[in-house]
């Protein structure tokens, strides 16, 4: 079975990559290394000894999107991974995240409609339902108005794929809606190679403890929460890959039991900054300098997932926890220069 992985150099996209060629699909990756790097595709290879065919395309140009699926008419499968993923940065430049987030998935979509393709598998983020009135988040929880254009697109992508699901009848399709992904593969082969400054806590945390970064800003202690800082559910990149594989096997296998489904990816366990920090220095022996600062705009207060779906009706649940997580990403870390 062929599968084509759209920015599969990613960090979630290549750790994706590793579990199908491990499960001994033949992949195909799409990427056009804006937010990534070729030394990926030989991380994957060092992990997995095999070498799967790469195609450095941007999915902007829709004549190259065409011209892609002509030359490959025998893909089983779609995992899309690609889009810009940059909350702040989706603030300053919104027509480049419209642009790249919408346009590229309806490309994608129109070829496969041109040549009858079916399975497809949507990256999507718990971003699109903003502070959750209840808690735990479950897929059923409504959609606020998203905080970012980032969390927009995704609730749009979404949209636009139920849309199209509902009236194509062999076209099958799952959103994935994940909370916080953090980690790396434990060979350290692969992981995530923020560009610039690290947005996220976990390379920030990282590159502080590694004295690429004076000290990490705790963005506000003064949440409504039991030590004020924000809540969220890190969920290992590793367990996030494998669902992937799991969810497209649903799809191929007809197991779905609607065309269009959507699960919350997490591994239900919510967690503090403050805990985040204490656990990283516990489980890597590290001091991690750090101060309080103010909030950061548009951060939500706390986000964990309701699982019961993920885990009985797709047959998924996470393995690792935050500890594992954080171990990996030091091991990782530690062997950028
Ligand atoms: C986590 C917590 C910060 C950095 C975003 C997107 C989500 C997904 C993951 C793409 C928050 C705090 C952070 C720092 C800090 N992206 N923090 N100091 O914002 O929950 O989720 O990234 O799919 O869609 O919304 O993740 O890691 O940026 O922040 O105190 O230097 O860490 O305030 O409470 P976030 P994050």
């Amino acid at each position: 079975m062929k599968v084509l992985v759209t920015g599969g150099l990613g960090f979630i996209g290549s750790h994706t990559v590793v579990c199908l060629l491990n499960e001994g699909y033949e992949v195909v990756i799409i990427d056009n290394l804006s937010n990534s790097s070729i030394s990926v595709l030989e991380g994957i290879t060092r992990i997995t000894e095999k070498s799967p065919e790469f195609c450095k395309i941007d999915l902007r140009d829709k004549s190259k999107v065409a011209d892609f699926f002509e030359n490959h008419q025998d893909i089983d499968g779609v995992i899309h991974f690609a889009a810009s993923k940059a909350v702040g940065e989706s603030v300053k430049k919104p027509l480049l995240y419209y642009e790249n987030n919408i346009n590229t998935l309806v490309y994608v979509l129109q070829e496969m409609r041109r040549k009858q393709l079916t399975n497809f598998i949507f990256s999507s983020s718990c971003t699109v339902y903003g502070q959750a009135d209840e808690l735990p988040i479950n897929e059923n929880a409504p959609l606020k108005k998203a905080e970012s254009p980032y969390g927009n697109t995704k609730q749009i992508g979404e949209q636009i794929i139920s849309d199209y699901a509902k009236d194509h009848e062999i076209f099958k399709a799952i959103s994935l809606r994940y909370f916080n992904p953090i980690g790396a593969h434990p060979s350290a082969e692969i992981g995530e190679l923020p560009i610039g400054i690290p947005q996220n806590l976990i390379p920030f945390i990282t590159q502080t403890a590694a004295g690429k970064r004076d000290m990490l800003s705790v963005f506000g202690n003064d949440y409504p929460t039991a030590d004020g800082t924000c809540i969220r559910d890190y969920i290992h990149v590793m367990d996030l890959a494998q669902a992937h594989v799991v969810a497209l096997e649903r799809l191929m296998k007809n197991k779905n039991k609607k065309t269009y489904e959507i699960f919350n990816l997490g591994t239900g366990k919510g967690n503090s900054v403050l805990e985040v920090i204490k656990t990283f220095e516990k489980e890597t022996n590290q001091k991690l300098p750090y101060k309080i600062t103010a909030r950061r705009e548009g951060d939500i207060i706390s986000a964990y997932a309701d699982t019961k779906k993920a885990n009985e009706e797709l047959g998924w649940k996470a393995k690792f926890n935050l500890a594992d997580s954080l171990k990996s990403a030091w091991k990782w870390q530690q062997k950028q220069v």
